[in-house]
């Protein structure tokens, strides 16, 4: 192990359990959310590393991490390995507690043209590319990225995962599908078990962790140092807590009532109005709807959808206590 690798290895020995880079999810706003309930490292959503190196407005947005968003790690991808390298150094600029490399993502729009899970179509290249980024900054970097291409028999990420720490990587998250699987199929976390037996630059595994029985699960199955939880904690961000407490072996936390699950709405809602203005800020919070659990999301999705300000969305979330007034009557009159 480097001293780059032992800083990320004691990140997740303090705190094993990591919120994923999600595109227009893993925002600031959320990350604040998350690390409340004890997802202490975070991960922004992926930065083009055009737009980084260009200071366009959105990157600035996604790269900007507040003092009390710390650790974070700030992901950037790009097709071409010398933007890489530019962007991790205006990345680094920021502080983050360490520089993403995203091979990982499946779209077209990415992968097509050699970028995100591009790179998996050419191992050599992704390694002579992440050689370079480690070399530019003086901050670590780690790959997240996917078992392979598809469809390998063998997968490439165990003869992968030793290159890339030989080029100096000091950590990588495995989201175990294949790039042509996208998000079907189930992810195997074999992959990430047999990766992380042949390095010992730490392993995130990656994947269908959807409960806090999972993160343990996931853990001692694999031996991997750390688990990236991604669409469960939209649904439940209090995954975080639940998955702390259970490594902790205390009692499971309750579970969140309708007031507190209405409270982190607008805790959403106000920290993306004030980041990004009213119009846009109401839209975003939008893609949080589902923590708002099953019957809330249900009652009051569409009037959510068709709420243009702040104050029309604070309505129906005020008219929520109604509604939840009316179905405990209903649950007790039964
Ligand atoms: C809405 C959404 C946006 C995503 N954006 C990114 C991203 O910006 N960078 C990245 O590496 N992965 C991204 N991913 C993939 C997740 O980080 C994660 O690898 C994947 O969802 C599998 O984990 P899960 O089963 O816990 O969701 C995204 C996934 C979702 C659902």
């Amino acid at each position: 192990m480097t001293s780059r690798s032992t800083t990320i290895a004691s990140l997740l020995a303090s705190s094993p359990v990591v919120l994923a880079p999600m595109e227009d999810v893993s925002d600031a706003a959320f990350r604040r959310v998350c690390r409340g309930f004890g997802a202490e490292l975070c991960v922004t959503e992926f930065i083009r590393a055009e737009q980084m190196i260009a200071g366009a407005q959105i990157a600035r947005r996604k790269a900007t991490l507040a003092e009390d968003d710390r650790p974070t790690a700030i992901q950037i991808y790009g097709a071409d390995a010398d933007l890489l390298m530019e962007a991790a150094e205006v990345a680094a600029a920021a502080r983050p507690a360490f520089i993403d490399i995203n091979c990982g993502c499946w779209l077209p729009r990415v992968a097509r043209g050699g970028a995100g899970a591009g790179w998996l179509r050419d191992p050599a290249a992704m390694v002579a590319m992440a050689r370079r980024v480690v070399d530019a900054v003086d901050v670590p970097v780690t790959v997240k990225t996917r078992i392979g291409w598809g469809p390998e028999s063998e997968m490439p990420i165990v003869e992968l995962a030793p290159r890339l720490e030989d080029a100096g990587v000091a950590g990588l998250t495995i989201h175990c599908r294949t790039a042509q699987a996208g998000h079907t199929g189930d992810a195997d976390w074999r992959w990430a078990q047999r990766a992380q037996a042949v390095v010992s630059i730490p392993v995130v595994v990656n994947g269908d962790v959807g409960s806090a029985a999972d993160v343990v699960r996931a853990l001692a199955e694999t031996g991997c140092a750390g688990v990236m939880i991604g669409r469960a904690a939209i649904q439940h961000p209090w995954i975080f807590r639940e998955a702390r407490a259970l490594l902790d072996r205390r009692p499971p936390p309750p579970p969140p009532t309708d007031a507190e699950r209405v409270a982190v709405y607008r805790a959403l809602l106000a920290a993306n109005v004030a980041a990004r203005g009213e119009k846009h800020g109401v839209e975003v919070t939008r893609r949080h709807v589902p923590l708002l659990g099953p019957m809330l999301a249900t009652a009051l999705r569409s009037q959510i959808h068709l709420s243009r300000t702040c104050s029309q969305v604070e309505q129906v979330l005020d008219g929520s206590a109604q509604l939840l007034g009316h179905s405990r009557t209903g649950v007790q009159a039964k």
